[in-house]
């Protein structure tokens, strides 16, 4: 550990070697910056009354803040980005804040998350932009529970951007599926043999409780267990977890390119491999999705001292707490995961 290499930087919490670290030494190498809180669906476990605007919010960072964010990230090391919401494609100038990002010194890969609206009619403009990962959510393959989960009658929608994006040459296209218990938990065989036969990967993730879902959440949650016992029944094997992976854990079968992985963060020691950091639309870094309020970085991305931005997320970061209290039932500051992008 470092703690001044040269006066006017300081790199408290920056390891040479592995970049920025916290104080059990996990290594941080991947930003989740939402790029609005605003969503046009209305998901259940997300917003289901949709969207409404807080009173006195700020505006979400310029493409200029953002890139500020960005350059001072990836100075330490972080060389993923992935764009959230809300929903990010709602920005009028989304594909200008992807082509921008692409470009910053050091960023490797640029990925999205997207509901899929609009998605056929853009997967190719945002591939040109550098985006060369995309997650979409599809929760169910039924039109009526796809209406019924999402607000939106576009299921068929959706999946013409699917294929619009596997078309358009993404290094790697996946679907989120939120598992819900008595919603789409018998639809389990059905999506792992749509994916095998599409050419895809899906990732269940389990419900995650939060502020504004308590009592959707005591309904619906269903441990991921549920889909790793069918996925082994299935002949499917688990893959070893890479370094710098996400939280998932993957799936393989001999028969199916796509990959099935598991996000359960009730999971013991889903925290140890936290390899991630967030910045909200209104540039506050989230150490943890389920932590406080989010530390406010924006004056410091409306300035141009990169270095007192880049001392700050040091400083801001050593602070990151071993492991969220999800467990404990305590979600954390976290109204809804559209508000920081899940
Ligand atoms: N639990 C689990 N996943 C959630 N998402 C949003 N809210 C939740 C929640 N409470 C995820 C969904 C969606 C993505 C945008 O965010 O996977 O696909
Ligand atoms: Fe919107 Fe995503 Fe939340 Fe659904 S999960 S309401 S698409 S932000």
């Amino acid at each position: 550990m470092i703690i001044a290499r040269n006066p006017d930087q300081i790199f408290v919490g920056m390891d040479e070697n592995r970049g920025l670290t916290d104080a059990i030494g996990r290594q941080f190498e991947y930003l989740r910056l939402s790029l609005t809180d605003v969503c046009n669906f209305r998901c259940t476990y997300c917003l289901p009354e949709g969207y409404r605007k807080v009173h006195g919010r700020s505006h979400p960072l310029s493409i200029a803040e953002t890139i500020r964010a960005v350059r001072a990230f990836a100075r330490l090391g972080l060389w993923k980005v992935r764009l959230t919401g809300g929903e990010p494609t709602l920005r009028s100038d989304f594909t200008q804040i992807a082509r921008a990002i692409a470009a910053v010194p050091g960023i490797r890969q640029l990925a999205m998350t997207t509901n899929g609206y609009r998605l056929a009619e853009y997967a190719r403009a945002w591939r040109d932009a550098g985006i060369s990962t995309i997650n979409i959510s599809v929760d169910s393959l039924d039109p009526a529970r796809f209406a019924a989960i999402t607000g939106h009658d576009r299921l068929a929608e959706v999946l013409r951007g699917v294929s619009a994006a596997q078309a358009a040459g993404f290094d790697s296209v996946k679907l989120n599926a939120v598992l819900m218990r008595g919603v789409n938990d018998d639809e389990l065989v059905a999506m792992i043999d749509f994916v095998a036969a599409h050419d895809l990967s899906l990732r269940f993730i389990e419900v995650m409780r939060t502020n504004d879902n308590v009592a959707f959440f005591g309904k619906r949650h269903l441990a991921g267990t549920a889909v790793v016992d069918q996925l082994k029944a299935a002949g499917w094997q688990r893959l070893p977890r890479l370094p710098g992976a996400g939280p998932a854990v993957e799936y393989a079968h001999p028969a199916a390119k796509g990959r099935i992985g598991i996000i359960a963060p009730y999971s013991p020691d889903f925290c140890a491999s936290c390899n991630r950091l967030r910045l909200s639309s209104e540039g506050k870094l989230h150490l943890c999705l389920f932590g406080d309020g989010g530390i406010d970085l924006r004056p410091l991305l409306q300035g141009d001292d990169e270095n007192a931005l880049v001392a700050q997320i040091v400083k801001l970061t050593a602070t990151k707490a071993p492991a969220h209290r999800l467990h404990m039932g305590d979600s954390g500051a976290t109204p809804h995961l559209a508000s920081i992008g899940g």
